[in-house]
């Protein structure tokens, strides 16, 4: 029979386990994996050295369906936002790296704030500025959490080439967050979601982060359920 010491040992030693070997992890059971352990980072690549924070996670323990691509839209759609513009692409692509042995992978989809109009309201985002979003999805074999790590961030307007607003991670983080929490819905599909902050993913700070604009280091966990 076990003791209390020896059962506590047997414990760390399978918490171990599951930080060196994140392959035995499985979808729907975990809300997400960091992605330093498996070589990644919660930055993404914006070029030349420099990154976009990933301040947001859609938990990989939300609904299943809201973690896959059109559940994703609807999702967004429920709190503000849709694709961009009639397809018009105008951030440019971004990659990230998980840690869940894809390497660094294309954006899933970028989202911007919905003035009203699904379709023509992301038009006006685009000229006047506001907030938009990029997915990416924590789906590889070596961390298989499901989660979505969304990069979030308020901008200039159009004619000012989409630049970053001073404080924009936070303030888009923020904003996206509050714009989430609690109930929601669209097109019959209602969800009610929760949201914790992180700390210790993301260093605080600009080093190496996109237009030099300081972030608190705060990824905000949402976890979204489908009533
Ligand atoms: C990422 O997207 C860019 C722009 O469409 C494309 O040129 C590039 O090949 C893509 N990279 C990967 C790994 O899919
Ligand atoms: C991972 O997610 C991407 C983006 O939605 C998708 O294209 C790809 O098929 C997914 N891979 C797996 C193994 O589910
Ligand atoms: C998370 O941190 C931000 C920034 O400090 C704060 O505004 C927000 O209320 C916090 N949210 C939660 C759920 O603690």
């Amino acid at each position: 029979m076990y003791s209390t010491n020896s059962f506590l040992v047997f414990v760390m030693q399978l918490a171990s386990d599951l930080v060196s070997s994140p392959t035995i992890v499985e979808r729907g059971s975990i809300a997400y994996l960091n992605p330093a352990i498996g070589g990644g980072s919660m930055l993404e690549n914006a070029g030349d050295g420099y990154g976009e924070p990933l301040n947001v996670i859609i938990s990989g323990l939300s609904s299943p369906a809201v973690l896959k691509y059109r559940g994703a839209i609807n999702y967004a759609r429920a709190i503000g936002f849709s694709e961009e513009c009639f397809n018009l692409h105008s951030g440019g692509f971004m990659s990230a790296n998980l840690g869940d042995g894809n390497g660094w992978v294309n954006q899933t989809i970028e989202l911007r704030q919905d003035y009203g109009n699904a379709g023509i309201g992301t038009c006006l985002e685009s000229l006047i500025g506001g907030n938009h979003f990029r997915i990416f999805v924590q789906n590889g074999t070596a961390a298989d959490s499901g989660a979505l790590f969304l990069a979030v961030s308020q901008e200039e307007p159009l004619n000012e080439n989409h630049d970053i607003i001073p404080d924009g991670y936070d303030i888009g983080r923020n904003s996206l967050v509050a714009a989430a929490v609690g109930k929601s819905h669209y097109g019959g599909i209602k969800y009610t979601t929760t949201a914790k902050n992180i700390t210790g993913l993301l260093a605080p700070g600009d080093d190496r982060i996109n237009h030099g604009i300081a972030q608190d280091g705060i990824v905000t966990l949402l976890t979204v359920t489908i009533d």
